[in-house]
């Protein structure tokens, strides 16, 4: 993430119904024990502050949504605005995603998983690091139900390449299909905060959809 610092948190606003560790869940886990009802569910990985999760959740009231990010801030930030706007329907985890998806998430248990704009990891000794890993794709195909969408964006050409060559080889699912871009209506209208970015500078965005099949 870009490190402009956050806005300052309303003392006020208790956002502790809105976060929890990753770490401290247990196996088995039911992600709809996070929410006051259940309802189909839709994970995004690599939330940052979080305008997903708080854009999706307030336009599709009747769906669950999980944000995990492992930095403790960004984290912080967007179980805050899920709190401020009142979402009951929506829910930070703070830790490793890839531990998440790994070691706790049950099979078809949800509509939709999203990864937007993941850190590329350049360096070679780096690479584990990446969010798209054979083990992470087996885990989303897993935790999908069938006709389940896995959404994957990002600005750099050859991580979506890369990915989209890590699914052919680790996955069933359909795809890639191309996405395109919505027009914004006012001025936090984009997916995540990099897509405005991205957006607002004039920056490639590569986005494909990936589905499974249905039995
Ligand atoms: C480049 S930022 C993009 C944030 C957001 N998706 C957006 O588009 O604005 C990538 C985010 O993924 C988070 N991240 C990286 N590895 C992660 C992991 N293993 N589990 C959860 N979050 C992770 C980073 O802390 C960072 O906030």
């Amino acid at each position: 993430m870009g490190r402009r610092s956050l806005p300052k948190l309303d003392a006020a606003i208790d956002f502790s119904n809105h976060i929890t560790e990753v770490d401290d869940l247990q196996a088995p886990f039911c992600p709809q024990s996070l929410f006051a009802q259940s309802a189909d569910l839709e994970i995004e990985i690599g939330s940052g502050k979080g305008l997903f999760v708080l854009n999706e959740s307030g336009k599709i009231p009747e769906r669950n949504f999980i944000g995990n990010e492992i930095a403790h801030k960004y984290c912080r930030f967007a179980a805050y605005r899920l709190a401020k706007a009142e979402r009951t329907n929506a829910h930070m985890l703070r830790g490793d995603g890839l531990k998440f998806f790994r070691e706790l998430l049950p099979d078809h248990c949800a509509v939709a998983v999203h990864v937007y704009f993941p850190d590329p990891w350049w360096k070679e000794r780096h690479r584990r690091r990446r969010v798209m890993q054979p083990g992470f794709i087996q885990d989303l195909e897993r935790v999908l139900v069938p006709g389940g969408i896995f959404h994957f964006w990002t600005d750099v050409e050859q991580y979506f390449e890369e990915t989209c060559e890590l699914m052919k080889e680790h996955s069933d699912l359909e795809g890639p299909f191309a996405v395109k871009p919505s027009p914004a209506e006012h001025d936090m209208d984009y997916r995540t905060h990099f897509e405005r970015r991205m957006r607002k500078n004039d920056h490639d965005v590569f986005r494909a959809q990936f589905k499974k099949l249905i039995a």
